[in-house]
């Protein structure tokens, strides 16, 4: 509230219900920003923020307590509970809230709302405000400006505080810990699937009930399609399976990425494309130091990339020239990473005023670098054909330098294989 400008209005809404099938619905995740200002973990619920309003400053509309309805569906807080447990000033039903919002709009200079995300509210908004344009003559004054709250909620999610990083610290904790059960449980002859499931399994038991995004397990060729989610395949002895699996946490994001030996040996040329992925990667995490540029960290995984694929013969060329016509791209496609946080792709700018900004303490990112060889790639030779690599931490900037939240789960290969060969676990 203290960013917003004098005698403004902030509006956010509760993320939709989604249909699964029929009458089936998904688990339910609260909208990050709003979840962000309130802890509030309904559906059908709008929060207010009106800086100065004598009656009240922080306003939550929600479902009305319902006994039959939460007899079904479950417990709900009521505008009472919205005031005693998430600290709003004061809460109403949100089926009142046609009368309540135009009166808390009249006079209001600013609005600030993120205009486009959801449509039928924004229609709703739309008809409140031509409410009081109706009622001009008797002295109604509409709100003149429609300002995007993301800019300045989105600046505030991007720096972490004390509270978020344990719980971060916490999900990077669980998520290596599940890798590490992938790693010692995986031989030929399971399916991508059965990983998927000891992945989750570790999640679970440990309290995050779900992954914070799409768990991909990518055997082999499946390795190279870099959003592969179908983890149906059997795993073949002398392939690599790449896992990029992270949990959630209360609402915060793990993002991890390991690809080890489905027989828990590499071979030369798999190892050989790891250990250049490897040292992309450890020389990514070096860079996210306060006051580098955000691009630094990718500039410098693009740099091994290049040098390594050119050592191997893979690209054939003069160093500065594979980089700048981007020839690295047929291998590394994508960028060195992104901010983390409540969303695995997180708010926040990464430009301002068209420059890349700067790294700076309470920043969260991935480092998360990868060499994929198409197995349709007939320019290079076949012993290299559908090798898959990524290998992806979470880096916290701090004064001292780089602090990786996912260093439990080892990557060197042959720590890698020390694991590996170690008994499987038990079945917590
Ligand atoms: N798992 C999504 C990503 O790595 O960006
Ligand atoms: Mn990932
Ligand atoms: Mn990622």
């Amino acid at each position: 509230m203290e960013l917003m400008a004098d005698n403004s209005i902030a509006i956010l809404t509760a993320a939709p219900e989604q249909t699964r099938n029929r009458d089936i619905h998904y688990p339910y995740r609260q909208d990050s920003d709003l979840f962000y200002l309130t802890g509030f973990p309904e559906p059908e619920a709008v929060l207010v923020l009106v800086p100065g309003r004598e009656h009240g400053e922080c306003l939550i509309f929600c479902r009305d307590r319902n006994i039959e309805r939460e007899i079904w569906d479950g417990y709900r807080a009521g505008p009472e509970g919205a005031c005693e447990k998430y600290g709003a000033d004061d809460a109403f039903p949100i089926d009142d809230i046609d009368e309540i919002l135009p009166g808390l709009l009249e006079g209001r200079d600013r609005v600030y709302y993120a205009m486009g995300k959801d449509l039928t509210f924004d229609r709703h908004l739309m008809d409140w405000v031509n409410t009081i344009r109706g009622r001009a003559r008797a002295g109604a004054t509409p709100p003149g400006e429609f300002v995007d709250l993301d800019h300045l909620l989105h600046e505030l999610r991007l720096f972490k505080s004390a509270a978020e990083l344990k719980i971060m610290r916490e999900a990077g904790k669980i998520s290596t810990r599940a890798h590490c059960r992938a790693m010692q449980i995986c031989k030929p002859g399971m399916y991508e699937y059965q990983l998927q499931a000891e992945i989750e399994h570790e999640f679970a038991m440990a309290g995050a009930r779900f992954p914070a995004y799409g768990s991909i397990v990518g055997s082999g060729e499946n390795g190279c399609i870099l959003h592969y989610v179908e983890n149906s395949a059997k795993l073949k002895d002398g392939d690599l399976v790449l896992i990029d699996a992270g949990c959630e946490l209360q609402h915060y994001a793990a993002d991890i990425t390991r690809t080890f030996p489905v027989n828990g040996k590499y071979s030369a040329e798999q190892k050989a494309i790891y250990d250049v992925v490897l040292e992309a990667q450890l020389a990514g995490i070096k860079a996210c130091a306060k006051d580098n540029h955000w691009d630094e960290p990718h500039q410098v995984t693009v740099q091994v990339i290049t040098e390594g694929l050119r050592e191997l013969g893979l690209l054939d060329g003069e160093l500065n020239e594979l980089i700048e016509t981007k020839a690295y791209r047929y291998f590394y496609m994508h960028r060195a990473g992104h901010w983390l946080g409540m969303d695995v792709h997180d708010v926040g700018d990464y430009k301002i005023d068209d420059e890349w900004r700067l790294l700076e303490k309470g920043m969260v990112m991935t480092v998360e670098p990868g060499i994929y060889i198409s197995p349709d790639n007939k320019d290079v030779h076949k012993r290299w054909r559908g090798i898959g690599i990524r290998i992806e931490d979470d880096v916290l900037v701090t004064a001292k330098g780089p602090e990786v939240l996912t260093s439990d789960a080892p990557k060197a290969t042959a720590d890698i294989e020390a694991l590996m060969s170690e008994n499987t676990p038990k079945n917590s």
